[in-house]
């Protein structure tokens, strides 16, 4: 199981330095999605630049154009690029066939799609590396979790890697660890908490004795 940290609302200052805390501690770094609004592929480049070692996702979240915007992330150095779920096949596919091309990975967030079962069958048809449960914050906001839709993805994801975000924290771990995700996602529940070395830490040690 892999940690992944989400950096969203930070500054390209703070991330790096979130990054020194925190860097033994997490698999993957996610250049958030309003990170990259503010920095455009920047954090992408200089993150991969100071830290080798670590695995770059950029929470592109394409819904179109799919080869053109997943090559201006994985040229910039990115390891992984999101698509969503809900958008059509031949996106996703485009999106599939860069990411073969740069040998980089890809992630289908299935924020806002309607019927589970039905698209993460269609997804592993089309060869997605991993497929991303994920409650939005604004979802957060009215009370949402990504459990429920964690519990169905585990019931029907056949061979594909499955990923969960959405509000996670050191003290509502557990209920994730049971469905066995292979990547576990934490934005807030790190860069929100009082000491975020700590919180990454202590999430790290709990996610590898977990297996
Ligand atoms: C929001 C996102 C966030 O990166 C994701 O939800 C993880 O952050 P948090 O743990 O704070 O919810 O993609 O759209
Ligand atoms: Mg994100």
């Amino acid at each position: 199981m892999k940690l992944q940290i989400a950096l969203d609302d930070v500054t390209l200052e703070q991330a790096l330095a979130l990054l020194e805390q925190v860097k033994d501690d997490v698999d993957i770094v996610e250049v958030g999605t309003p990170f990259m609004m503010e920095y455009g592929m920047e954090p992408v480049r200089r993150i991969k630049e100071r830290f080798p070692c670590l695995e770059v996702l950029c929470d592109t979240k394409i819904m179109d154009a799919g080869a053109y915007e997943a090559r201006l992330a994985f040229e910039a150095g990115a390891d992984y690029v999101t698509v969503l779920g809900v958008t059509d096949d031949r996106t996703i596919q485009e999106v599939a066939a860069e990411a073969a091309r740069n040998s980089g990975k890809v992630m289908a967030d299935m924020i806002c799609v309607p019927d589970l079962p039905e698209r993460i069958a269609r997804l592993e048809e089309l060869g997605v590396d991993v497929i991303a449960v994920h409650t939005g914050v604004d979802q957060q906001a009215a009370g949402r979790t990504p459990l429920d839709d964690l519990r169905e993805m585990r019931a029907h994801v056949k061979h594909t890697a499955i990923a969960v975000a959405g509000g996670i924290r050191l003290e509502t771990l557990d209920q994730y660890l049971l469905y066995r995700p292979e990547i576990l996602i934490v934005g807030g529940g790190i860069a929100h908490a009082k000491d975020p070395a700590r919180a990454a830490k202590e999430l790290a040690e709990r996610i590898h004795e977990a297996g």
